[in-house]
């Protein structure tokens, strides 16, 4: 797939602003502090119905305005659709397809894109949160009404925890009859969302694999093993697994068969390991098991990433995992290619990364790249460019003011 046309009114620093994109590599130009990244937010605004930069959608419109306004029409195939998204402050988004109106979550199931930016980096040199988030938002792109699930889950953490905490604060370790019923419905709801999760995320991992492989391969063009693992607290599987059973190798990495355990069995376990920390939970006042405390490892050659790699192989993970997704979800598709957004990315990479990385990405549907200077992108390939000053598209001067889709 890829996008046509996006209109933006209202939109971080732009008033309004028409951009019309071509099939294959897109360019968008310009010196930092311009609004190149808040064109490609906007874009990838509709494949998650969140931005990678901010948590809450305030930030987002225009300083002084209250109404914002974001459109974008995405070809499919031979079929065109508009997607239209409206913000107003202090009341919900609003979301249209084709002038009609649907639930904003509606919009994701029409475009797909995959987002690489430096951030990324600190999917391998970053915290386990930054691992998790992501898994997860790889999951919702692949099957976007898991974002439900997601929510819930984070939602039940939250009042079980709080839970505990107050049995904590109160009389320690106890909790009263009423107090103990609840936490028998939210110790039920932990598991079966809990479960849900991990089921995913082991599903993703094992699919993930062989492309990791190649992908790291393609970009970095020697014999090195990328390898990843999940420590689960809700497992028994891999008991007590720790970055130095990594290192010994005797983890059980074999993702077909994680991923071919029933929820049946995986229900049971996460039982197990919740009675199994009950007490702790109460000593700490927070729930320990489930999937917002797993880990997910990056190894190459049997050594974590993080800790042990060099520079320029944390960064080739990191684009490696992004690529490997990419392609993954590309295969899976049946409505095309995901639209691809390099955000600054090439500035960080050597000339042979840079070639390497092109390469790989050149033949999708779209890509779409920005750089504050030519210079920072390979010139092996036609690129359409569209430079950006000051929340204005200032060439080609013909995607001019004109707001209509
Ligand atoms: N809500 C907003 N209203 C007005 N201006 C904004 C808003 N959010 C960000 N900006 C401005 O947008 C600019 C940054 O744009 P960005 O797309 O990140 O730049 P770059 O071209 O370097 O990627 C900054 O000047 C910032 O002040
Ligand atoms: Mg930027």
């Amino acid at each position: 797939m890829r996008v046509t046309k996006l209109v933006l009114r209202n939109w971080r620093n732009y008033q309004e602003a028409t951009i019309s994109l071509g099939a294959g590599p897109q360019l968008f130009l310009g010196r930092n502090g311009q609004g190149k990244t808040n064109i490609i937010e906007a874009i990838g605004y509709f494949n998650s119905l969140s931005s990678h930069r901010v948590a809450s959608d305030g930030p987002l419109m225009r300083v002084g305005d209250t109404n914002t306004v974001v459109r974008m029409r995405v070809l499919s195939g031979t079929r065109e659709v508009s997607l239209e998204l409206e913000f107003n402050q202090g009341r919900p988004k609003r979301a249209q397809i084709n002038g009609n109106r649907v639930q904003p979550r509606e919009l994701t199931r029409w475009f797909t894109s995959v987002l690489f930016a430096p951030e990324d980096l600190a999917i391998v040199k970053g915290d386990p949160a930054t691992r998790r988030a992501f898994l997860d938002e790889a999951i919702v792109t692949r099957v976007p009404a898991f974002a439900a699930t997601l929510r819930d889950y984070a939602q039940v953490v939250k009042q079980r925890s709080a839970l505990l905490k107050n049995a904590r604060a109160n009389s320690y370790g106890s909790l009263s009859g009423s107090n103990l019923a609840m936490l028998d419905v939210w110790d039920e709801q932990l598991t079966d969302f809990g479960t849900r999760i991990m089921a995913e995320r082991r599903r993703l991992i094992s699919d993930l694999m062989p492309y990791l492989r190649d992908s790291y391969q393609n970009l970095v063009n020697n014999d090195h093993r990328p390898e990843l693992m999940l420590a689960e607290t809700g497992s028994l599987l891999q008991p007590g697994f720790t970055p130095e059973t990594f290192v010994a190798g005797e983890s059980d990495t074999n993702f077909d068969h994680l991923s071919n355990v029933s929820r049946e069995t995986l229900m049971k376990d996460f039982t197990e390991a919740l009675k199994q920390r009950r007490s702790e939970e109460f000593d700490r006042g927070m729930t320990l098991v489930g999937s917002h405390r797993d880990e997910l490892f990056i190894g190459l050659n049997s050594l974590p990433v993080k800790g042990y790699a060099s520079h320029g192989e944390s960064w080739s993970m990191a684009l490696a995992l992004k690529l490997a997704f990419a392609n993954l979800v590309r295969d899976e598709s049946t409505t095309g290619d995901p639209v691809l957004i390099l955000d600054d990315v090439f500035a960080e990479l050597d000339g042979e990364r840079r070639s390497r990385l092109l390469a790989a990405v050149g033949d999708y549907e779209q890509i779409i790249v920005t750089a504050a200077v030519a210079a920072d992108v390979p010139n092996n390939q036609h690129w359409n460019t569209t430079e950006i000053s000051h929340g204005r598209v200032v060439s080609p001067e013909n995607s001019g003011e004109e707001g209509e889709l």
